[in-house]
């Protein structure tokens, strides 16, 4: 094999991924080789897997194959294939074993790549799963161009051990970033172009740099001249601070959106799950959040059919939704992830066709409050960044600071403020008007 001229990275599953996919990217970029936006074309593919939920390692086995009789197809000789991301992590040689890749990099080495790919160039299949602690972060090169919206990875890992949840054991523990590296980070993104930063981290709440606690890093990118809107996710209930409730109050750039996943809505499945938070404690968090915010969005993530969940239980979900009205939010099916506390309770399983129903019924009730959420917007105005060109001439979409999109016709360019007049409301976005500027 030769050294590879084009790269092509494919990220699956969290923001998280889609934010080490870009800074894998730049990294390639800086080796000097050229980006391909066609994965069949490309010397180099690096598939950014997840590991999450169903069955990930299969998706990925298929993946290869098809990448590899893409080639073939086009008469290309076979590209170089590094697998990165959690099933990576998850997998490690076994993925060379079974399926001949040139790569294997976890989420917290994958500043080696380029050593790994010059290996494998020589022939050398080439491994790298360490978790040494955040120590690819320095040797990343500086960040490139990038969009109106940019991701930042404040913190990684996670201590919680839910018992359904592979996390702790693909990304390890909770580790935070330097305040400072990440205030030169989030400059050196806007002066690439971002309006908009998102702080990531699996408990992006627990970032934590000595005595400072993550308001301190929002409030000191409030600061941030160009910067006009900071959002984070996912935070843990148990991290939601009053300091952070209270910069929902006071800083001005927070965005009104908050993600916090409950999971289910009954004790006893919250305990079977270690979920460390009642249904209770959880709500009063909200409470405080309201109390701080009022118009704040509340977003979370469910699980339906943890093993031994009646239907009792899944009715609690359905009580704390209509009990929250949730703006939006993600929910899932169990599904069994080797290794983790959960997947050893094989005799509570839940038989697919009753979590299939209960996933429906879920989803039924988080839409008719998202439909309302989005409603309620109608008759107002707001802020709306534009983000990218909508499928109509002239139309646009950009988003509004509750995160609902937001369809337009305007002569705005991407990365504009816009603000916009809500006339109609969709399930999944609102309709909006540009208010012309009153002549100066
Ligand atoms: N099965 C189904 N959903 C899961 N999640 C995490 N692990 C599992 C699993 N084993 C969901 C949780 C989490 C989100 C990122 O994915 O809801 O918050
Ligand atoms: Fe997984 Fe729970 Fe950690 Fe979230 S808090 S990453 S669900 S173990």
């Amino acid at each position: 094999m030769t050294d590879p001229k084009t790269y092509h990275v494919k990220s699956y599953g969290c923001q998280m991924n889609v934010y080490d996919g870009e800074r894998m990217a730049e990294l390639m970029a800086a080796q000097g080789l050229t980006a391909s936006d066609d994965p069949n074309a490309a010397d180099l593919v690096v598939l950014n897997t997840c590991h999450i939920r169903e069955k990930a390692t299969e998706k990925v086995y298929s993946e290869i194959g098809r990448l590899r009789k893409g080639a073939a197809e086009l008469g290309r000789d076979k590209p170089m294939i590094a697998i990165a991301g959690c099933v990576a992590q998850a997998e490690g040689e076994e993925i060379i074993r079974r399926a001949k890749v040139d790569v294997v990099v976890g989420p917290q080495a994958y500043h080696n790549l380029p050593q790994l790919v010059a290996d494998a160039a020589k022939g050398q299949a080439s491994l790298d799963t360490d978790m040494p602690a955040i120590a690819k972060f320095g040797a990343l090169p500086a960040r490139r161009k990038v969009g109106p919206t940019a991701f930042l990875t404040v913190q990684e890992g996670c201590d919680k051990f839910c018992t359904y949840c592979v996390v702790p054991y693909t990304r390890g523990a909770e580790v935070s970033r330097s305040f400072d590296a990440l205030v030169d980070e989030a400059k050196a993104l806007v002066d690439a172009g971002a309006r908009e930063i998102t702080l990531l981290g699996q408990n992006v709440n627990a970032w934590s740099d000595g005595e400072q606690g993550l308001e301190h890093l929002i409030m000191a990118l409030d600061k941030v001249a160009g910067l006009e809107r900071i959002r984070y996710t996912t935070s843990h209930p148990n991290d939601m601070t009053q300091g952070l409730i209270d910069a929902h109050a006071h800083v001005e750039k927070l965005m009104p959106f908050l993600h916090l996943p409950v999971q289910a809505g009954s004790d006893r499945v919250l305990k079977a799950m270690n979920r460390s938070h009642s249904r209770d404690s959880y709500l009063r968090i909200l409470d405080r959040v309201r109390a701080a915010r009022p118009d704040i969005a509340l977003s979370g993530d469910f699980i339906v059919g943890f093993p031994g969940e009646t239907d009792a239980e899944f009715e609690e979900t359905l009580s704390l939704v209509h009990e929250v009205r949730y703006a939006q939010c993600f929910s899932f099916k169990y599904s069994p992830r080797p290794g983790t506390p959960a997947a050893e309770m094989t005799d509570d399983f839940i038989p697919d066709d009753v979590a299939s129903e209960r996933l429906q019924r879920l989803q039924a009730a988080l839409n008719t409050h998202q439909q309302a959420f989005n409603e309620a917007i109608v008759g107002r105005s707001c802020d709306v960044l534009i983000e990218r060109k909508g499928r109509h001439a002239g139309q646009m979409i950009g988003k509004s600071p509750w995160l609902q999109s937001v369809h337009l016709e305007t002569h705005a360019q991407i990365g504009d403020m816009v603000t916009v007049d809500i006339v109609s409301a969709g399930p999944n976005s609102l309709g909006g008007v540009a208010k012309v500027k009153a002549a100066a």
